[in-house]
């Protein structure tokens, strides 16, 4: 009998602003879902938060607070090994080397590096250097798939590109990884604009997002502010005027996993956009309670999670100093005795 060998999963989320539906539907409930299939790998990438100015404080109560959240949604230590970047030193180091394989103008041809640097009055070097480091993140742990929402699906590519890069040079080393986008749920819009998607870096602005963390009052009372159109029609659609509706619509397909015409024929006998809102609102409620519960447990014993993390990111360096290790021996340095 031929054993197929068990494919392995990495992904990361920033934890700088606060954790919204977006990244829970388009990244966090599908990791958690297809857990026990796969041997994974989830990176909270502190280091990544730091290519825009940070409050120390708050980015070390927020990287803590994700952990949580990441446990709570149900990552699970016996299948998922869940780490902080910064605690695992290969990550750093192999964007260097990497870095030193990586074309420029590869860099500054990422459309998020030119939304991001086009916003602010001082680009950091990090920024435009963003992409590498999670290009390392992948890399290291050789992974064959990469859970991410759709904007992350250019950077993903590029990890392919530095990764064959490397292997033209240095010889098949790395193993090139697949970005695998969720059918439903990979691009969640601004509940006050439709047309943009949810952002972290949005999220304090009232009525924006849904954010994980609201109890459920507080998300009761952003779906019903969400912006809509002046019709009444329930169904899912791509007209650009349609676009709140179909955002509502995309939340409840992703949370309850029913198809397009099921969804649509659980809403033919809503009274109008009120109705619907009120019944996104229900399905969002029950998803999000359970996660803010056990949440506010795992803050309340502060050790058992320090605990966990720990022994994430030992799990981690057993895979990622060795890579690391042998990056740095093909690339020619003198490894130490
Ligand atoms: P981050 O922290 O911005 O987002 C975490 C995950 O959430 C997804 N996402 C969304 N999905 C649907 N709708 C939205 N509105 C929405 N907003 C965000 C993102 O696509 C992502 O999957 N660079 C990454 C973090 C990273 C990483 C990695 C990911 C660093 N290293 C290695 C994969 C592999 C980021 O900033 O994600």
């Amino acid at each position: 009998m031929t054993e197929t060998k068990q494919k392995r999963v990495l992904s990361g989320i920033q934890p700088s602003g606060e954790i919204h539906l977006g990244n829970y539907l388009g990244a966090v409930k599908g990791w958690v879902d297809r857990q026990a299939e796969k041997e994974n790998f989830f990176c909270i990438v502190d280091l990544h938060s730091l290519t825009v100015p940070q409050e120390p404080e708050a980015l070390r109560h927020q990287t803590r607070s994700l952990a949580a959240i990441l446990f709570a949604a149900g990552l699970d230590p016996a299948k998922s090994t869940v780490f902080i970047q910064s605690h695992v030193r290969a990550h750093a180091e192999s964007c260097w080397l990497l870095n030193c394989v990586t074309p420029l103008g590869w860099l500054q041809r990422m459309t998020q590096y030119k939304d991001k640097a086009g916003k602010q009055e001082s680009v950091l070097m990090g920024l435009l250097d963003y992409p590498v480091l999670m290009a390392g993140d992948i890399l290291l742990y050789d992974a064959n798939e990469v859970p991410v929402g759709e904007d992350q699906k250019q950077h993903v590519e590029l990890a392919r590109d530095i990764g064959q890069r490397f292997n033209s040079i240095y010889g098949d080393f790395f193993v090139i990884p697949q970005p695998v986008i969720p059918e439903v749920g990979a691009r969640v819009m601004g509940l006050d604009d439709p047309t943009v998607k949810m952002s972290k870096s949005y999220s304090h602005i009232r009525g924006h997002a849904v954010r994980l963390l609201d109890d459920a009052k507080e998300l009761e009372r952003s779906i019903k502010r969400a912006v809509t159109d002046s019709g009444n029609e329930i169904r899912f659609s791509e007209e650009p005027e349609r676009a709140g509706v179909n955002n509502l619509l995309g939340i409840y397909k992703a949370i309850t996993g029913k198809s397009v015409a099921d969804c649509e024929a659980d809403f033919s006998d809503a009274r109008g956009y009120g109705d619907l809102k009120k019944r996104i609102a229900e399905v969002v409620i029950e998803e999000l309670s359970p996660i803010r519960e056990r949440y506010h447990t795992l803050m309340a014993n502060p050790d058992d999670l320090d605990e966990l993390l720990a022994r994430g990111a030992e799990q981690a360096r057993t895979l990622a100093e060795p890579k690391v290790a042998e990056m740095r021996r093909l690339m020619g340095l003198v490894l130490p005795k």
